[in-house]
């Protein structure tokens, strides 16, 4: 994998199951939030998995669209799009209804300093969209830092965990999750909340910040020392499928890789890969934010790439100077501060 035609390609492959779940779900599909790392290839996955199937069902990306070039792509995939600043409630009760609602909108990075924005958008905006999609199914997106740390030989946080977020964006996720949560009791309105760890798109994510650090001779810290990933494509196929597990209250599905990942091996081994040696600062801590996604597993199956897949493929595109983002994850962060 060295373009990123090809990356996109990948991404956008549907299997057989999504095909099935799509052509049997009444409705068209809407995406809120469609502009930034994930959205634009969830939709291009939506629409393929659409077509394979044969069936008719519109999907429509809402977003700013800061990135008008990411627009014009996902026009030309067969993805409807509006402009739309979601916080302004007469673009977004400009809406069109529909059945089927993906909700992506979020904002991480620049809280500290900016908390009531995060707040805003996190937990006030949850509300706004609730009422006006309450006769929609709706698949929430979150996050897995809802979740307290746990030992690092726990096997993580599965949906039984109670929540004990760290730090004002976590925080405002897990108030994101209990105003759709208020909102299905008061309407009835069937949900899924998605609570996702660290998807991996070859542009962004913890392997590429790894490799980066191991190709540019920086050390790694270790003290966050595990995580867990999930490659972008399988996280979007899962939260497309999880339209079929919205009910009221709302059912929860955590959303990951099946490994707690140690970040000196995966380092280690995007090290041989690159032809480099790997430096390390710190030791791993006791804990870490991990993620216990075997309910997604049993229902959906298991990812279909493989972590050495992943690892193999993100060594080739540092390689190769493949185009990356400049979104870091902060995964390191043990402070609940982003
Ligand atoms: N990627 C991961 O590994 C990961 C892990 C855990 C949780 N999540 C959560 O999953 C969701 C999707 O992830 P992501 O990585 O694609 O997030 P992202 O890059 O932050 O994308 C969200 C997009 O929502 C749009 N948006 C923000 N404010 C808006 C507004 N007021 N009106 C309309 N659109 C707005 C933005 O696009 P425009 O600028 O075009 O409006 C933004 O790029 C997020 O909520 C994120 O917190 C992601």
């Amino acid at each position: 994998m060295n373009t990123i035609e090809q990356l996109e390609e990948q991404l956008a492959k549907p299997s057989a199951e999504l095909i099935a779940d799509l052509s049997k779900m009444d409705g068209d599909i809407i995406i809120l939030g469609v502009g930034g790392k994930m959205g634009p290839s969830l939709a291009r996955l939506a629409v393929n998995a659409i077509r394979e199937g044969g069936a008719s069902k519109r999907v429509i990306g809402v977003s700013r669209f800061s990135n008008e070039e990411a627009r014009r792509e996902l026009e030309e995939a067969g993805v409807e799009t509006i402009s739309c600043d979601l916080l302004n409630d007469e673009e977004l009760k400009s809406l069109p209804r529909v059945q089927n609602v993906i909700y992506m909108a979020g904002n991480k990075f620049g809280t500290t300093g900016r908390e009531y924005f995060t707040w805003a958008m996190n937990a006030y905006l949850p509300g706004r969209v609730a009422e006006k999609y309450k006769d929609s199914r709706i698949v929430v997106f979150s996050s897995g830092n809802v979740y307290p740390f746990l030992p690092v030989g726990s096997g993580g946080a599965n949906e039984s965990i109670v929540p004990e977020p760290l730090g004002e964006y976590a925080q405002s996720c897990l108030g994101r999750e209990r105003v759709f949560e208020y909102f299905a009791h008061q309407n009835g309105t069937p949900m899924t909340i998605y609570r996702l760890n660290y998807a991996i798109d070859m542009r962004y994510g913890v392997l590429l910040e790894l490799a980066r650090s191991v190709n540019e001779g920086r050390a790694i810290n270790l003290s966050m020392g595990h995580a867990n990933i999930i490659w972008q494509g399988d996280a979007n196929e899962m939260a497309l499928r999880c339209l079929t597990q919205c009910s009221s209250p709302p059912s929860i599905v955590n959303v990951t890789g099946p490994e707690t990942m140690s970040i000196r091996w995966a380092a280690k081994e995007l090290a041989s890969r690159l032809g480099k040696e790997v430096l390390f600062e710190g030791q791993e801590s006791d804990t870490a934010l991990l993620n216990n996604a075997s309910k997604s597993h049993q229902l959906f199956g298991y990812p279909r790439v493989s972590m050495l897949q992943m690892i193999d493929w993100t060594a080739e595109w540092v390689k190769a100077g493949g185009h990356t983002w400049n979104k870091p994850t902060h995964f390191q962060e043990r402070k609940g501060k982003f």
